[in-house]
């Protein structure tokens, strides 16, 4: 379990301008902000909050995802975020333009530290596809992140399956493309890719020969999701760590808002908050 007390040393809150903002599917936006202090330290799996500069409403900062992070030609200064209009702050963030100014502290979290192996499936359900663009690049070594940039084993090949309620939803998906990954659709109304679940269309690669033991799985998504993708690989003996989309009000261990049941090693469980030992958690540890 990770040792993390608290982040509060990455809660410099900086002020981030837009430098791009655009509707990239059906109320799902990608913003580029100016923030090398982020872009140069994030690894796959970690996230920054994100608050309006000048407002108090919303009050509280949102988690998101830092999707990828790109370079000025000579250090990381730019990271890109991928969001949906859920409430508040979505809505709200929409409206930003180029020149204008977030507030932001980051990196957080503990990202993801999958060991070696020969095949990553990486699962994402809604949203959840903005934790794993980073890490697919860096397994496939394509990237590397982190300052100084982590030495990441890499897989051999890197399949991404991707479940959303249609295909209106689905963004950017060529970036998991572009990074080399082999990519599969799912939708609930069929208009792209398997239709059903993501779990149905695991199911699907599954019987095509995917090796279980050769394989391990990071997966993002709606809770509900999460928990069905953790149980189909726990009967196939897959390793699955997930990345926990708790509401969070700190986003660096001081408030508790965030907290998730994850079992000890003795088989008890205890609160653990997902800002600081999460989001990624070993899917086997997590108490649905
Ligand atoms: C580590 C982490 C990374 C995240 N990365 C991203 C990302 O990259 N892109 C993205 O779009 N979102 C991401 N999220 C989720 C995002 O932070 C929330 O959806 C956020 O609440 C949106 O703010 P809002 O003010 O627009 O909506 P809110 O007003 O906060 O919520 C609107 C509605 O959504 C519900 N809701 C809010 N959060 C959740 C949740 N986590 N699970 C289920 N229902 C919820 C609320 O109950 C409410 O009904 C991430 C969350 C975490 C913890
Ligand atoms: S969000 Fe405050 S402790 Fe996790």
């Amino acid at each position: 379990m990770a040792a993390a007390v608290c982040h509060a040393d990455q809660a410099t809150v900086l002020r981030a301008r837009v430098v791009s903002h655009d509707e990239v599917a059906s109320g799902t936006w990608r913003i580029r902000l100016d923030c090398p202090a982020i872009a140069a330290r994030a690894i796959p799996g970690q996230f920054a909050m994100l608050r309006l500069a000048g407002r108090s409403d919303p009050l509280l900062a949102r988690p998101f995802a830092v999707y990828d992070v790109f370079s000025d030609g000579i250090e990381p200064r730019y990271a890109d975020f991928v969001y949906t209009v859920h409430g508040k702050f979505t809505q709200a963030v929409t409206e930003t333009r180029p020149g204008d100014e977030l507030l932001a502290w980051g990196p957080l979290g503990n990202g993801f530290e999958p060991p070696a192996t020969e095949h990553l499936l990486l699962v994402a359900g809604g949203i959840g596809q903005t934790a794993l663009l980073a890490l697919a690049r860096e397994r496939l070594g394509m990237a590397s992140y982190g300052a100084p940039g982590r030495d990441a084993p890499r897989a051999g090949r890197v399949t991404f399956c991707w479940g959303a309620r249609t295909a209106a939803s689905f963004a950017c998906t060529d970036d998991f493309r572009r990074a080399g990954c082999d990519v599969h659709l799912a939708t609930l109304d069929g208009s792209a890719g398997t239709r059903g679940t993501v779990v149905d269309l695991l199911e699907a690669r599954f019987a095509t020969g995917i090796d279980a033991a050769a394989t391990r799985i990071a997966c993002c998504g709606p809770e509900p999701m999460m928990e069905a993708v953790a149980g189909w690989a726990s009967a196939r003996r897959v390793p699955c760590e997930v990345s926990l989309e708790t509401p969070m009000a700190c986003g660096v261990g001081i408030c508790f808002t965030c907290v998730a049941r994850i079992r000890d090693e003795d088989g008890g469980w205890d609160y653990r908050r997902t800002c600081v030992e999460g989001p990624v958690f070993d899917a086997a540890r997590v108490v649905w």
